[in-house]
Parts: structure tokens; sequence; C-alpha cells
């Protein structure tokens, strides 16, 4: 078996992350996706929304599953059974840290291949920050994040699209 897993915080997730799922699945038996609980950090969406979320928008990807994981990338890929890691890259500005974790994990875990897929063209330019501003100030996220995404925004952030308002 073949077995890829995705780590990330998927803060929400974006139509960026969900090509760079469909795309990796395509390469591999199952794909597992790893949403981050980072208890240093306070995320927009709790690791069990953020998990609901990515079950809800994958659900028509039969090789995939969503787990959530704590630590090390590299130990969450190692229970999983996986042999790589994949990673998405939109722009040199990811190069230097993605080359470092990928790096760091290869000290870590010699058996585990990190797999760097270029985001598609259309998706290079968003980000998970970016597009809770914008929800945050009621701007249109509709072409960044699916529907499921959208309305948990704006609920989140008790905000309308500017131009319902
Ligand atoms: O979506 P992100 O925030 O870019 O994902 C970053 C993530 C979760 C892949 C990275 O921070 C990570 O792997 N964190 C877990 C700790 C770890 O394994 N760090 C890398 C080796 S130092």
């Amino acid at each position: 078996m073949r077995i890829a897993v995705y780590p990330g915080s998927f803060d929400p997730v974006t139509f960026g992350h969900l090509d760079v799922i469909r795309r990796s699945a395509r390469l591999v038996d199952e794909l597992v996706v790893g949403v981050l609980h980072n208890s240093a950090k306070t995320p927009l969406f709790s690791a069990e929304e953020r998990v609901n979320i990515l079950e809800e928008v994958t659900k028509d990807i039969p090789n995939v599953r969503i787990e959530s994981f704590s630590g090390l990338s590299v130990e969450f890929a190692r229970k999983c059974g996986a042999q790589f890691i994949v990673r998405g890259l939109r722009a040199i500005t990811d190069f230097d840290y993605e080359l470092q974790m990928a790096q760091t994990n290869s000290v870590l875990n010699p058996d585990i291949d990190t797999i760097f897929l270029t985001t598609s063209l259309q998706y290079a330019y968003l980000s998970s920050s970016t597009v809770k501003e914008l929800a945050a100030y009621g701007g249109d996220v509709s072409k960044s994040v699916p529907p499921a995404v959208v309305d948990r925004l704006y609920s989140r952030f008790g905000k309308a699209m500017n131009n319902e308002k």
C-alpha cells in the first residue's frame, strides 16, 4: 500500500489545499490529511471543526481520510504507516521553510520522503490567513474556499458579504 500524509493547519482549508489533496490522492492508495492540533496556537476553527470541514469537502474522494494529530508530522506519518509526506509549494517564498522542514523530517526519519506538488496556477495566491482577514472585513471569499467554509467563516465573524449588505 502506498500511503501519504498531508499535514497542515487547514485553518481553514482553501481551494489550494483541496487541489493538492485531489492531485496527491491520485498518486497513492491512501492519503491521510493530518490536521495539526497545536496547543500553543489559537486557531479560528478548533481541530475538531477543521476535521469535520475537511471530511465534508473531501467526501467524494474515496481514498482520503482525515485525522487530527499533535506533535511531529513525521511521527504522525510513521503511525499512519505512510512512506510519504505531501506538501504544496505556491511560490519561491514557500521554498526556504519547506526545504528546511523536509530536510529536518528526513533526518528524523529517513524512510519517509517529502513530495512537493506545485500549487495549480489559479490558487497560487491563496492562503488561509488572507482568507480569514478577507472574511473578517466582509470580503468575498467564495473564490478562495468551498461553500461549507464560506458559511462557517461568515458566521464566525458575524458578517454578511459586503455585496449582500
Ligand atoms: O499548514 P501549515 O501551517 O503550513 O502546516 C505546517 C505543518 C503543520 C506541516 C508544520 O508546522 C508541522 O509539521 N508541524 C508539526 C511539528 C513538526 O513536525 N515540525 C517540523 C519539524 S521541526
